[in-house]
């Protein structure tokens, strides 16, 4: 009977959103009809508000005037509840009075800045992560945005790049579940919701992989990888109903992705069935000029639209040339249409035809501004995001009753940098946003000393403020650092060739480190960084990222041991920069490295190790995890069998810890290569001080599907290794048949 009524549900919920699909479709097409060429194309136009730019400025133009005529659908960079009645007033002069969408970068966190994305992701914490985009929506929907050009969801193995910062890391299954889990966040309960905003999934696609790390380069890979590697998070967001994708700025295969009609037409549009709307990145469609893929700004156009991108963000190609393609029958009205209905039915959604002013409400904005409770949210995800490298003879955590503690390093007094890239200068930040310095000072004992120096700069090369450091650490019985990154030396156009500490930093780190005190390294930074020096000769590490507005409180909370440390890194840390691409899920080639120092005629570097300095999904804790033997249900499955997965793990401390166990296979025999390990599930689980758990996985054949070299997505019956460990180095193995007489 439950069962029945169940399923009743269910069918009663699909028929309800078909029944309101269809009302939408049915008002979308009774707009359209009314809708001249001119107003048409005025949809499929994006402007920049006039103060703020995250790409190169084009001529400022009269862009009221041409709201008024209906030749504007969307603005970026407007936000505030003023801001946006003013232009949506405007929009409502227009002769069908459609509203303006109004999209904004809201990347991790609005008013309270979270954790940069690929410190989120460190904390493999799927339900903090949707919460840090649910809080970001509730508070960027308050200021009157409808849209949020997030999440980039662009797989990166490479350091190099500067974007590294904004994306889940180097793994298609990790990043495929943030991205849903970011997805969910933004727009919650669905649109319609004033605290929902529509997401966007970016760069669509494979941005990630620019040749070099070079941020907008070019980007050439077998159809197969794609699907494989770079695809599988958009798609996800797709089924998981995201509101629109964003182009990326790269060709791919030599044709860039703004006109590229196999991944917005054939895949996106065609076997995913996309239905909501892709704007191009911006000023993209322009750039394939300079790409010398088209001559001119009007073939941009036509290759654009009839590729699938329905939104010009602006290159100004759309609103001053597709009207005359359309008239030279360059073009077909019903691709215009195709893009104008995507458009329009995302405007219905959002309820914007019923209340263009629904998102600009005055009383909400301040209820939301300065919310307890988001801060709270932004400091807990921060502390999951900390990332413990080392902690040699416990020296962490420290005691809170240090007399005379040295905080050196650039970062000590900074708050700016521990927002991040695509992060929002508020006029109060200094206020709210506490320094290391103030977090600490929190921790210490009335009376405690700290002696502070800041040693160098973050970029300079001046040795002048060594001498005070030394000092500062002569006069204390312990030493912390806080060395690394400034924000805008990860994210945006922001690529490195040397991913070394800046500066003079480490070499700061080794002059204080030889006056042999007890000595702890914070690295704050947007991307995985070189430092093998402090790696080899440091006794305690914490990699602690971009944390947002609680990122100091966080970080003081775990070093004092308040918080006891569980990231695990998203990334492969390179022992230097030569290693690039560095990541986890490599071939074996034809001639493997039997070990670190095996050169002979081996897949090898003649001067350095292969494995990187720190794995993917590597973490230390305070507690110490034990794994015990792998339990299968069977070293033999048929087909259709499902395989169980048992292993103890003991928390061997007298503290309470959090553990990611994660769950990898090995196909030994492909019809193409298979990479070594592949990461299929994982489970952050918390233990009580001396605490067993016996923690269990599930696995079907559908987790050993690949793309063949046919490109059918499938799995091959075979031998295949299942790993469980705490990272991706250190893990049990078993090996088990699979599928042979089917
Ligand atoms: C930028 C970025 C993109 C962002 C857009 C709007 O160039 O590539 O991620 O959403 O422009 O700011």
């Amino acid at each position: 009977m439950k069962k029945l009524l169940l399923s009743l549900a269910t069918c009663s919920l699909l028929v309800s959103v078909l029944a309101q699909t269809n009302r939408i479709d049915r008002k979308v097409d009774s707009v359209l009809r009314l809708m001249t060429l001119e107003e048409k194309i005025g949809q499929l136009n994006q402007y920049n508000g006039d103060w703020e730019a995250t790409g190169p400025i084009t001529k400022a133009g009269d862009k009221q005037e041409q709201i008024i005529a209906g030749k504007v659908g969307s603005m970026l960079n407007v936000t505030g509840v003023e801001h946006t009645r003013v232009l949506q007033e405007l929009a409502m002069r227009s002769r069908l009075r459609i509203p303006l969408l109004f999209g904004q970068d809201v990347i991790h966190g609005y008013r309270t800045i979270f954790p940069i994305p690929l410190a989120e992701a460190a904390s493999w914490d799927l339900e903090a992560i949707e919460r840090s985009a649910r809080i970001a929506a509730i508070e960027a929907s308050a200021q009157g945005i409808h849209w949020t050009f997030a999440p980039m969801v662009d797989v990166a193995r490479d350091p190099r790049w500067g974007r590294v910062m904004e994306g889940a890391g180097e793994d298609t299954y990790l990043g495929t579940l943030i991205a849903v889990a970011q997805v969910k966040g933004f727009q919650g309960k669905g649109l319609g919701d004033t605290s929902s905003i529509m997401a966007c999934a970016k760069h669509f696609a494979a941005y990630g992989a620019a040749v070099g790390g070079r941020d907008y380069n070019s980007v050439d890979m077998s159809l197969r990888q794609l699907h494989e590697t770079y695809l599988p998070p958009f798609k996800a967001t797709v089924d998981a109903g995201v509101a629109t994708l964003m182009n990326s700025f790269n060709d791919i295969n030599g044709i860039p992705a703004s006109a590229n009609k196999y991944i917005l037409r054939d895949v996106l549009k065609g076997q995913w069935n996309f239905k909501g709307f892709v704007v191009s990145d911006w000023g993209s469609i322009g750039e394939m000029i300079k790409h010398g893929y088209v001559a001119n700004n009007k073939e941009a156009a036509e290759r654009s639209i009839i590729a699938g991108t329905d939104m010009d963000m602006e290159s100004r190609s759309y609103i001053g040339h597709l009207a005359n393609l359309v008239k030279q029958g360059r073009v077909k009205v019903a691709a215009i249409d195709d893009a104008v209905k995507r458009i329009l039915r995302k405007k219905f959604e959002l309820g914007l035809f019923d209340d263009p002013y629904r998102y600009s409400n005055k009383a909400r904005e301040e209820r939301e501004w300065n919310n307890e409770e988001h801060l709270n949210a932004s400091l807990d995800i921060a502390r999951k995001s900390i990332v413990l490298l080392k902690n040699e003879h416990g020296l962490l955590p420290l005691k809170k009753e240090l007399g005379a503690i040295a905080l050196i390093g650039p970062l000590v007094k900074s708050y700016k940098d521990h927002l991040g890239f695509w992060s929002y200068d508020w006029k109060d930040d200094s206020l709210r946003v506490p320094t290391l310095y103030d977090a600490v000072r929190s921790k210490l004992k009335a009376g405690a000393v700290i002696n502070y120096a800041q040693g160098c700069s973050i970029t300079g090369m001046s040795r002048e403020g060594f001498a005070e450091a030394m000092e500062a650490a002569r006069k204390s019985e312990m030493v912390v650092m806080y060395v690394g990154e400034r924000r805008d030396q990860s994210g945006e156009a922001k690529s490195r060739s040397d991913i070394q500490l800046p500066g003079v930093q480490e070499e700061l780190i080794k002059q204080i480190a030889e006056l042999g005190k007890p000595m702890v390294v914070l690295i704050g930074a947007g991307r995985p960084l070189v430092f093998n020096w402090t790696s080899q000769h440091i006794p305690a590490i914490v990699y602690t990222w971009w944390l947002g507005t609680k990122g100091a409180n966080a970080i003081a909370d775990v070093i004092f041991g308040d918080f006891n440390p569980c990231g695990k890194l998203p990334m492969s840390f390179p022992r230097n920069a030569g290693q690039v691409p560095i990541y986890y899920n490599h071939y074996n080639t034809g001639r493997p490295a039997s070990s670190d120092s095996d050169r002979n005629y081996v897949s090898a570097y003649i001067d350095l190790n292969n494995d990187p300095q720190y794995p993917f999904g590597y973490g230390l804790s305070y507690s110490k995890f034990e794994y015990g033997e792998l339990k299968l249900s069977s070293r033999n499955l048929k087909a259709n069998e499902t395989l169980s997965i048992e292993i103890p793990v003991t928390n061997k401390s007298d503290r309470n810890g959090t553990e990611v166990i994660q769950l990898y296979i090995r196909d030994l025999v492909g019809s193409v290569v298979r990479p070594v390990k592949e990461l299929k599930a994982f489970k952050r689980i918390s233990f009580n001080a001396g605490e067993t758990k016996t923690i269990s996985f599930r696995l079907r054949t559908d987790d050993l599907k690949f793309y063949n070299n046919e490109l059918k997505y499938d799995w091959e019956p075979g031998e295949f290794q299942v790993m469980v460990g705490g990272n991706s180095a250190e893990v049990r193995k078993e090996n088990i048949i699979w599928g042979r007489g089917k």
